[in-house]
C-alpha cells in the first residue's frame, strides 16, 4: 500500500488533498500539522475528523522542531503543505513565525528527506507572492521573483533551499507556485469565505483598497490535482510551476459574479490598501501543461457556486471563526 506524507494536512489545501489520496483505497496517508492557531482550531479539528480513516494517521508535530526521520519510514511521497499563510500578518515581530514555520521547518524536512534510506520525492507548496508586482503579465518560472512581502520572501526561501537539496544532495523535489486558491473549504481569513459570509449574514465586508487588485484564482480541485501531476511525473525532479486557474479578475468583479450566484447584494467598506499586497497576479502555466500535462479544469463562476453552497451549508462556524 503507498504511503504518503501530507504536512499542514489540518489546513484548507492540505485536507482536501489527504481526502483525495484516502479516495483511493490503495493509498495510506500519514497526515502531520502543529494546528498553528493562524484561524480558529476548530475549523482544523473538524476537517480532520471528516479524514478520520483506518488508512489516515495524523500526528500532531511542529515540523520546525519534531523527530521527523521516524515519520518517513516507508514513505512513497511527501506532500508539504505546511506553512504559515497571509501577505499582511507576516510584517513586524510575527516574521519569526514565518521563518520558522516556512524556512526552517522546511529545511528539517529536507534534511531528513536526504538522510533516508530511499528519498521519497517532495512537492513543496510555494506561492505567486514570490513575484511580487512583476514588469509584464502573466509571469513565466523564469521571470525574476522580487516578493513585496515578508511573506513571500520566506516562501521563495523555502523553494529556493528545494531546488538546492535537489541539486547538491540529490534528492527528487518539485515547486509549485499557487495563485490565489479558492473553493470549499477555503481559510477563514481569506476573500471569497469572508464576502460570502458577510454577504449571507447581511454584514459589511471590508476591502482592502478600491477593488481593482487583479487576481489570478485557482480551484483547490486543480491544485490538488497538479500535486499528484508533480508526484507521478517522472520528468518534473527538481522543476518550478506555475499553477494559475488563469482568470484574470479584479475583486470587485468577483464580488459582482458572487452577488449574482447568491441573489444578494454585497455592502462593501473600502479601507486603505494592505501593505504588501501586490496589484495583480496572472501566471503562464504552460510549463505545467508541457510536463505535467496539467491544466485548470474549475472555472471562477463554477468554483465560486461551490463555495457560496459549502459556505452556506456551515454559516454558523464559519462566522464564528470570523468573528474571534
Ligand atoms: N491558500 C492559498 O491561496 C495559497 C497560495 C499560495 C501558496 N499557499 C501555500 O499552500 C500551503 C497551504 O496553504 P493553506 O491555504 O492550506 O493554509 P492553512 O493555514 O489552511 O494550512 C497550513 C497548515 O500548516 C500547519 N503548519 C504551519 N506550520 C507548521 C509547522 N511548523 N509544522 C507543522 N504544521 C504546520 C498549520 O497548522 C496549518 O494547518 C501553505 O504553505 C501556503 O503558503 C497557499
Amino acid at each position: 500500500m503507498p504511503k504518503f506524507l501530507v504536512t499542514g494536512a489540518a489546513g484548507f489545501i492540505g485536507s482536501t488533498l489527504t481526502a483525495q489520496l484516502l479516495a483511493d483505497e490503495a493509498n495510506a496517508v500519514i497526515g502531520l500539522d502543529r494546528l498553528s492557531d493562524y484561524y480558529d482550531v476548530r475549523i482544523k479539528r473538524a476537517r480532520l475528523e471528516a479524514l478520520a480513516s483506518s488508512r489516515f494517521t495524523f500526528v500532531e508535530s511542529d515540523l520546525s522542531v519534531s523527530n521527523i526521520a521516524t515519520l518517513l519510514h516507508g514513505v512513497a511521497g511527501v506532500f508539504h503543505l505546511a506553512g504559515q499563510p497571509g501577505v499582511r500578518p507576516s510584517w513586524g515581530d510575527s516574521f519569526l513565525t514565518y521563518v520558522s514555520d516556512n524556512v526552517v521547518a522546511t529545511q528539517r524536512l529536507l534534511e531528513a528527506i536526504a538522510a533516508a534510506d530511499a528519498p521519497p520525492r517532495l512537492i513543496y507548496s510555494s506561492s505567486s507572492s514570490i513575484y511580487g508586482d512583476a514588469e509584464k503579465y502573466p509571469v513565466s518560472e523564469s521571470d525574476l521573483p522580487r516578493p513585496i512581502s515578508p511573506y513571500g520572501v520566506t516562501k521563495l526561501a523555502g523553494e529556493h533551499l528545494c531546488s538546492l537539496y535537489a541539486s547538491k544532495r540529490g534528492i527528487e523535489t518539485v515547486s509549485l507556485r499557487y495563485f490565489t486558491v479558492f473553493g470549499a473549504g477555503q481559510r477563514p481569513d481569506m476573500a471569497f469565505t469572508r464576502l460570502m459570509v458577510k454577504m449571507l449574514s447581511g454584514e459589511e465586508f471590508f476591502v482592502n483598497g478600491d477593488g481593482s487588485q487583479i487576481r489570478d484564482f485557482t480551484h483547490v480541485t486543480d491544485i490538488v490535482s497538479a500535486n499528484l501531476a508533480a508526484y507521478y511525473t517522472a520528468g518534473a525532479s527538481g522543476r518550478v510551476f506555475n499553477v494559475s486557474g488563469g482568470s484574470s479578475v479584479s475583486l470587485l468583479e468577483a464580488i459582482r459574479i458572487t452577488e449574482e450566484l447568491a441573489g444578494v447584494d454585497a455592502r462593501l467598506t473600502h479601507l486603505p490598501g494592505a501593505l504588501g499586497d501586490v496589484a495583480r497576479t496572472g501566471g503562464a502555466s504552460d510549463d505545467a501543461l508541457d510536463v505535467l500535462s496539467w491544466k485548470p479544469r474549475v472555472d471562477l463562476p463554477t468554483g465560486l457556486t461551490e463555495q457560496l453552497a459549502w459556505v452556506a451549508a456551515n454559516l454558523p462556524e464559519l462566522r464564528r471563526a470570523i468573528n474571534n
